[in-house]
């Protein structure tokens, strides 16, 4: 049977390390689904799930055995229902360590079955997280390095739209 990876987080932007991570995770498995879901910690956001999902789609072009799919519920719960055998989440410094390892253990306690594989970023992208590009870009800084140029002119005319209403 084909073995189907899930790539789940907020995605708010998606990043070129969010990027590294799906084209890192296609190369190990048959195919990956990137997940957009809502994180309950982090309230609002800049982009609709939708957008979330149409920004990835165009970044992931490339790599034909990744999907996109927004779902608004549990990953445990639509991991199991696909039949995906891991989630792959990227891991960059220590302190992502402690809530990741928190969200592994729920998410095992929910889908005993479903492994989670933490894979550590490369070191290029360390720093790099969707709230940085927010705040740089909001500064009026150049995003180009952090986000899939595919994407960039859509998060420069957000911010604009955002600092004009
Ligand atoms: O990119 P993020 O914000 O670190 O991703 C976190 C995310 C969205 C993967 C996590 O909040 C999540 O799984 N949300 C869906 C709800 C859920 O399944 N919660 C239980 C696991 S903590």
């Amino acid at each position: 049977m084909a073995s189907l990876a899930i790539c789940p987080g907020s995605f708010d932007p998606v990043t070129v390390g969010h990027l590294d991570i799906i084209r890192r995770t296609a190369k190990m498995f048959d195919r990956v689904i990137v997940l957009v879901l809502m994180n309950s910690k982090k309230s609002g956001g800049m982009f609709t799930p939708s957008e979330r999902v149409d920004f990835i789609k165009r970044s992931t072009s490339h790599i034909p055995n990744v999907e996109v799919e927004f779902h608004d519920g549990l990953l445990a719960e639509y991991a199991v229902k696909k039949g995906a055998v891991a989630i792959v989440k990227g891991l960059r410094v220590l302190s992502d360590y402690e809530d990741e390892f928190k969200q592994a253990l729920t998410n095992k306690k929910l889908a005993s079955d479903i492994e989670t594989i933490f894979m550590v970023t490369d070191t290029e992208y360390m720093f790099l997280s969707s709230s940085l590009v927010k705040e740089v870009g909001s500064f009026g800084g150049d995003i180009s390095d952090f986000v899939p140029s595919a994407i960039k002119q859509d998060i420069i005319d957000r911010i604009r739209e955002l600092r004009e209403r």
